[in-house]
């Protein structure tokens, strides 16, 4: 048995999923003609209470387009030190929107307000100047923690109080609202006061949710119709790729309501390492379970070869995610890979 808990990326698409894939209506999205892409992107806009949707194939798209539609080039962008388009979209800001990126010190990826505001300078010939405030929510690399939506907007309001437009990395913005329901309400309830305090949100398909492939990016009309532009650009102009989009609406209906398992299965994945004797960070929020160790990469080479996948994020970190493939038997599995290590693995 192998288990792998390097990323809810990793997860393929069920049976359920491929069924309704090969049965979608589809037609020329690049000429607006995809039924199945339109609906999807009018129902995410309202999940989120924007007025559009534009599906694009990742989420590094999605936070890319954002940036450069809010941004002119030379502007400077505010991000938590552990964000996602610093860390993982290749400089992409840099080329694709020409801005400088500032990080900010957070604490498990959440800042304080007041270091927002202290990150604002006064306009001066010397200073780009600063444009965007993105947040990620959950927060990845800060351990999958879910910023509260009621802290968010005291965020959002420093930054808009300085003039600042406001993006939402929502990449897993589904496990956010999750630990807000657990019913199905609750859950919409959050995804709109998640989303409410910026001009755009993107969230991805393919992690938790389990679709091979797909992104969105909501906000203003106005706003998407340049967005629609810049994904053209950058060769994100799909054609019948309503195949995909029903393989995004599947998730939301199917597999949605299935986060919470994750996040369950991540406690007890933490729990029992932490009894354990390994140094396990902060109890997950999410489904992200992470791990201090004094060789990382040497740890993960040993789980792999007793059948458990994890990442080596640093030399002295490793990252354990749940997502839809992960059951009660494979968080069992994961745990006998760690007891069989040595004990100097620790
Ligand atoms: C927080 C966050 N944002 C954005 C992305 C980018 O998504 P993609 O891999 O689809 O480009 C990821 C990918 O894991 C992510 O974790």
């Amino acid at each position: 048995m192998i288990v792998d808990l390097r990323s809810d990326t990793v997860t393929r698409p069920t049976p359920g999923m491929r069924a309704a894939m090969a049965n979608a209506d589809v037609g020329d999205d690049v000429f607006g003609e995809d039924p199945t892409v339109n609906a999807l992107e009018a129902r995410v806009a309202a999940m989120l209470g924007k007025e559009e949707g534009l599906f694009v194939p990742t989420g590094t798209m999605a936070n890319q387009v954002a940036i450069r539609c809010l941004t002119e080039p030379g502007d400077e962008i505010l991000l938590e030190a552990d964000a996602h388009p610093f860390h993982y979209e290749a400089g992409a800001a840099a080329v694709i929107s020409g801005v400088t990126i500032r990080l900010l010190q957070g604490v498990r990826g959440v800042l304080d307000p007041d270091v927002v505001r202290q990150a604002v300078r006064a306009p001066n010939v010397h200073h780009a100047p600063a444009r965007l405030f993105c947040v990620e929510n959950t927060a990845n690399r800060g351990g999958g923690t879910v910023i509260p939506a009621s802290h968010v907007a005291a965020l959002c309001d420093v930054a808009r109080a300085a003039g600042l437009s406001c993006h939402l990395d929502g990449a897993r913005l589904w496990n956010a609202a999750t630990v807000d329901g657990p019913d199905s309400g609750a859950v919409a309830r959050s995804l709109l006061a998640h989303a409410a305090p910026f001009d755009t949100v993107s969230v991805c398909f393919s992690k938790g949710l389990g679709a091979p492939v797909g992104s969105m990016l909501v906000g203003p009309r106005a706003l998407l119709v340049r967005a629609r532009r810049f994904r053209k650009m950058l060769g994100g102009g799909m054609r019948q790729v309503g195949i995909l989009a029903e393989a995004c609406a599947y998730a939301l209906d199917a597999h949605l309501p299935l986060l919470g398992d994750d996040h369950r299965r991540a406690r007890a994945l933490w729990s029992a390492l932490g009894e354990r004797g390994w140094a396990v960070e902060g109890e997950p929020a999410s489904n992200m379970v992470y791990v201090r160790c004094a060789d990382a990469p040497g740890v993960a080479a040993q789980l792999e070869s007793r059948g458990v996948r994890c990442l080596a994020l640093a030399w002295d970190r490793i990252r354990l995610v749940t997502h839809l493939q992960v059951d009660d038997d494979g968080v069992a599995h994961a745990l006998a890979g760690f007891d069989a290590l040595a004990g100097s693995a620790r």
